[in-house]
């Protein structure tokens, strides 16, 4: 039994995919409603639609993939209109907004709150954007854009977190969160702002930004572990933790488990397998949690043992 809840929402099952690879368009969205993902996550959206950077913007690694996509997606207002369609599939649909500004949030999450969407995901974590700071990373920023998007209705909303290395930071933005009633929180997004190089060809391998991209995959997996429990220790288990970051077996989800995650999303290994991963996983990690005999998360969830 893998149910789990995510803000009051209930899942049967602790798998879903991420705001990311192959949940922009409507036929992707309904792959992922035929798939064992237990819900439907659709890519961050922002006020018009985006074409996105140049490409090429996403090569795979040995280890895992650098991305610069630059939030291509259909705009908001094509999202709102998808959502009935989307809940008659049965899932709980989760939106994910990825607004320029304060007030390109506001706009939207207050659109979103009128909808039948199940949770709202704010990104505060995109590296991708020429000239936009991730305000995950501006504290001050952070804590004003929470104020503004926390008020604006009863459904759930969360936020999905840069990666943060130091502890006084972990320290400082779990202290805004508990400021307002935030819900959820995902982490982590992609670690911003890495470089790939071609030795033979001497260059990036990736075109925008002069080849700075977000760094997914295995790479990511220690600092997506990290983030988890420190803001599971730091905000106590009022506040749901989506894990996110180098999840491609049952055994990694376990982890994740024992850090605190409630659930767990999954980009890069659905980019590279297809939406067939979620069925996969989740037959790992119930024969993983089985030869343990654990019945269900709550025996293994947050109980990452002292040495
Ligand atoms: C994109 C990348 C991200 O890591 C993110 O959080 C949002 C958008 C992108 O480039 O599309």
């Amino acid at each position: 039994d893998l149910s789990t809840q995510v803000a009051g929402v209930k899942l049967q099952s602790y798998l879903m995919n991420a705001s990311g690879p192959q949940c922009t368009t409507f036929d992707e969205l309904e792959r992922i409603a035929h798939s064992n993902s237990t819900a439907i996550v659709t890519k961050s959206c922002t006020l018009l639609p985006r074409e996105g950077n140049p490409e090429p913007r996403y090569q795979n690694l040995p280890l895992g993939a650098i991305q610069s996509m630059g939030l291509p997606n259909l705009g908001y207002q094509a999202y709102l209109e998808m959502i009935p369609a989307l809940k008659a599939m049965n899932k709980p649909v989760v939106v994910s907004i990825s607004g320029f500004s304060i007030n390109d949030n506001i706009k939207m999450v207050s659109a979103f709150q009128k909808s039948a969407v199940d949770l709202i995901e704010v990104n505060f974590s995109c590296p991708n954007i020429p000239g936009k700071a991730q305000v995950a990373y501006d504290f001050e920023q952070t804590d004003q854009a929470l104020a503004a998007i926390t008020a604006l209705g009863d459904k759930p909303i969360g936020i999905k977190l840069a990666p943060y290395f130091d502890m006084s930071h972990f320290t400082a933005v779990a202290n805004i969160i508990k400021k307002y009633p935030v819900k959820f929180i995902t982490c982590i997004n992609s670690i911003g702002n890495t470089l790939v190089i071609d030795p033979y060809t001497e260059q990036p391998i990736i075109k925008p930004k002069g080849g700075f991209g977000g760094l997914c995959g295995d790479y990511v997996k220690p600092i997506g572990l990290a983030n988890v429990r420190a803001f599971r220790e730091l905000l106590g288990d009022e506040i749901s933790i989506i894990g996110v970051g180098g999840i491609k077996s049952g055994i990694d989800a376990f982890e994740y488990l024992l850090a605190g995650a409630d659930a767990v999303q999954i980009a890069t290994c659905l980019e590279k397998e297809g939406p067939k991963c979620f069925a996969r996983i989740e037959h790992e990690l119930k024969a993983f949690m089985a030869a343990k005999g654990y019945t269900q998360l709550s025996d293994a969830k947050g109980k990452l043992k002292p040495m």
